[in-house]
């Protein structure tokens, strides 16, 4: 059976320049660079400058990807941005991205799901694709957490960086098979009755200020390893391929024993599992895919490998995807 499947034909990522070490934010907050590291696996993040908006970010790491999958701005009919720090409350980020790239008339708009959005961002661009509504979707995921962050709470300022990663989604034709090109399966979960675990404590419709990150954080924790553990499987089933058919694991960077724990309960070979946490932080829906393109870069995920996403943010929500690249 012939099906039209969305496939990732590019990707890049961008960095702000600024790195803040561990030992940088122990110079004004009660911490340590032993104790990040210990709980977390941090040792440093990234930090956008004062002039560089969340969509310029995206801009930078949407440049790359479309050079990667041989297209132009100009080929662009749907952009998604996955973000919970957007320039203005609105217009959405992606419509400004679209103003900077140049791509001219398309669909344009933001998804919020926190660490999630990346993956939530990929399911609705797939959906785009797959009916024929886009031939060429550019999906984003660009945060700058470092602006929620209050910077006298060593439990949360410790944990957050900012960062932009992108892919460009093609229709390919595919047998219906999971040896198909493309995403393959999702599994995206949400339950608001978690609310009060993680969130920021303002906004337009309440304080009229931006607010900061609150998290419980242990109390996330110990939520993370387990949904995130289900939507995996249900993810897989989805895709009709097992846990052990995964070439390569690219979860969401929050927690170096989030990850562990998710891997282990799942039966992951450890060499498998891609990790970029040390180096960026949790930069929210950025995170996967900064680490998808730093493990293409690096040789390691390369054409025609299965690989499997996965995500956990505020709401709280939460999901997984399998996709062939
Ligand atoms: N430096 C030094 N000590 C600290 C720091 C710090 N930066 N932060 C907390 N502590 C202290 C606490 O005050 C506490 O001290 P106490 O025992 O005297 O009270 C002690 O360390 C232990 O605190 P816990 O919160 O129990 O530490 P835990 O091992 O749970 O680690 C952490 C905390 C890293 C936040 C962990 O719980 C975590 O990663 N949680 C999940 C985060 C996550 O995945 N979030 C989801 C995505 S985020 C998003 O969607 C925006």
């Amino acid at each position: 059976m012939s099906v039209t499947r969305s496939a990732v034909t590019g990707v890049g990522s961008y960095l702000p320049e600024q790195i803040v070490t561990n030992a940088d934010l122990a110079k004004f907050v009660d911490t340590s660079d032993e104790w990040i590291q210990e709980r977390t696996g941090i040792k440093q993040r990234h930090k956008a400058r004062d002039d560089q908006p969340t969509s310029d970010l995206a801009v930078e790491a949407a440049r790359k990807a479309l050079t990667d999958a041989g297209k132009q701005a100009a080929d662009v009919d749907l952009i998604i941005v996955a973000t919970t720090t957007p320039d203005m409350t609105f217009p959405a980020v992606a419509a400004i991205v679209q103003r900077k790239l140049g791509a001219g008339v398309g669909i344009a708009f933001d998804v919020q799901a926190v660490c999630s959005g990346f993956v939530y961002a990929l399911s609705v661009a797939d959906g785009f694709v797959a009916r024929g509504l886009s031939k060429c979707a550019l999906v984003i995921g660009a945060e700058e957490m470092t602006r929620l962050m209050d910077w006298e709470d060593r439990t949360t300022c410790v944990l957050f960086g900012d960062g932009a990663g992108a892919v460009v989604l093609e229709p390919r034709e595919g047998q219906g098979t999971s040896q198909d090109q493309g995403m393959l399966g999702f599994a995206l979960r949400a339950d608001g009755t978690k609310t009060d675990l993680l969130y920021v404590d303002g906004g337009p419709g309440s304080t009229g200020t931006v607010g900061h990150l609150r998290m419980a954080g242990n109390q996330v924790f110990r939520h993370a390893v387990v949904n995130i553990s289900e939507a995996i499987t249900a993810a897989c089933a989805a895709s009709d391929i097992q846990v052990s058919d995964v070439d390569w694991f690219v979860p969401h960077q929050a927690n170096q024993r989030i990850i562990k724990g998710v891997g282990d309960r799942l039966g992951l070979d450890e060499e498998k599992v891609i990790s970029t946490v040390a180096m960026h932080a949790n930069t929210s829906a950025a995170s996967i895919p900064l680490a998808l393109d730093a493990a293409i870069q690096d040789g390691r995920i390369k054409k025609g490998d299965l690989v499997l996403l996965e995500a956990m943010g505020g709401g709280l929500t939460w999901g997984a995807c399998a996709l062939r690249l």
